[in-house]
C-alpha cells in the first residue's frame, strides 16, 4: 500500500518536470475511479477531498474508505484536503492520517494568515504531514473580470510568506479560477517561473478543467508539479449518469449506472495523467 508523503511525490515530479494530477473525489466511486486510473497508467496520483465532503462523509469514514481503496493499489498516492480554513476541520484531518492540507486563509489578511499558517505547518509536521499555502484566494469561473492576473501579491510577499511558514509547496493566483472557463483563460505564467526561481519550491495549479494543453505544459515545465482538477470530475459523473438515465429511461438499477460512471471517471483521469506527463512515473 504505497500510501506516501505528498512531498515525495511532489519533490519527484518537481525536479523531473512532470505534472501530478491531483483530483478531487467525493464518494466511493469516484476515490475508487481515480485509483484504478493511476494504477493503470502506473502515474503517481494525488486524490484531494474538499471540507464540504468530509464533514458530508465524516472525517472517519472518508479515511476508511481511502485507506480500504488505497491498500489495493501499488502505485504512490497520497491523501490531500483541499482549500480548508477550518482549524478544526484541518486538526481532524492530520490526525486521522490525511498526508496534506492546503490551509485557505486567503481571506484574512496576510499577515494573520502567515501567523496561522505557521501553526498549522507546525501541527502538520507532528503527523509527518505536508502544507500547502495561498494568500490570495481563487475566484469561481463565472465571477471572472479578466483582470484577475493584476491582483495580485509581490513576488516580495511570497517570498516572505512561504519562508516564514515553511510551506512545501504554494498556490499563487495566475489569472485562475475555479469551475468552467468560457474562453482558454490569460494566465500569468511568468509568475510561476519568478516564483520557482526565488523559492526553489513547487508550485500548485488551481482551477485546471478547461486549461489548454499547451497551457498545461507550459506550466509543468516552469515548475507546477500539483495540477488540480476538480470540475471535470464532477462533470464525467453527472454527465455520464444523466446520458445513462436519458439513454435507458426506466432502468433503475444502479450498479449499471455505476459502471457508467465509473468508465466515464476513470476515462476521465486517463486523459489528465497523460496530458500531465505523469504516466509511468510510479517509482514503487
Ligand atoms: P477546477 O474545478 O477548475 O478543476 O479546479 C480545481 C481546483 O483547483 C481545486 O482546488
Amino acid at each position: 500500500m504505497p500510501i506516501v508523503p505528498t512531498k515525495e511525490i511532489l519533490d519527484r515530479a518537481f525536479a523531473a518536470r512532470y505534472g501530478v494530477a491531483a483530483i478531487n473525489v467525493f464518494n466511493d466511486l469516484t476515490m475508487e475511479a481515480v485509483l484504478a486510473a493511476a494504477e493503470e497508467l502506473r502515474a503517481p496520483v494525488i486524490l484531494q477531498t474538499s471540507v464540504k465532503h468530509v464533514k458530508m462523509t465524516g472525517v472517519d469514514a472518508m479515511y476508511a474508505m481511502w485507506r480500504a481503496y488505497a491498500g489495493h493499489v501499488s502505485v504512490p498516492t497520497a491523501l490531500h484536503l483541499d482549500h480548508c480554513p477550518e482549524r478544526e476541520v484541518i486538526s481532524a484531518c492530520l490526525a486521522r492520517g490525511w498526508n496534506s492540507i492546503l490551509f485557505d486563509a486567503s481571506k484574512l489578511s496576510v499577515e494573520e494568515n502567515k501567523r496561522q499558517c505557521a501553526e498549522v505547518v507546525a501541527e502538520a509536521r507532528r503527523y509527518g504531514a505536508n502544507v500547502e499555502g495561498e494568500i490570495e484566494g481563487f475566484k469561481r469561473t463565472e465571477e471572472m473580470t479578466g483582470d484577475e492576473a493584476e491582483h495580485v501579491q509581490t513576488l516580495e510577499t511570497v517570498i516572505d510568506f512561504i519562508k516564514v511558514t515553511g510551506v512545501d509547496v504554494f498556490a499563487p493566483a495566475i489569472g485562475n479560477a475555479h469551475g468552467t472557463y468560457k474562453a482558454a483563460p490569460k494566465l500569468d505564467s511568468q509568475r510561476v517561473t519568478d516564483i520557482v526561481e526565488a523559492t526553489g519550491l513547487p508550485v500548485a495549479l488551481h482551477g485546471g478543467t478547461g486549461m489548454t494543453p499547451e497551457q498545461f505544459s507550459d506550466l509543468i515545465a516552469r515548475g507546477c508539479a500539483k495540477v488540480n482538477i476538480s470540475t471535470a470530475v464532477k462533470i464525467a459523473f453527472m454527465k455520464s449518469g444523466y446520458d445513462f438515465m436519458t439513454e435507458r429511461p426506466g432502468d433503475y438499477d444502479p450498479p449499471k449506472l455505476f459502471t457508467a460512471q465509473r468508465a466515464a471517471v476513470i476515462e476521465m483521469a486517463k486523459y489528465h495523467i497523460r496530458l500531465f506527463g505523469s504516466e509511468g512515473k510510479a517509482w514503487t
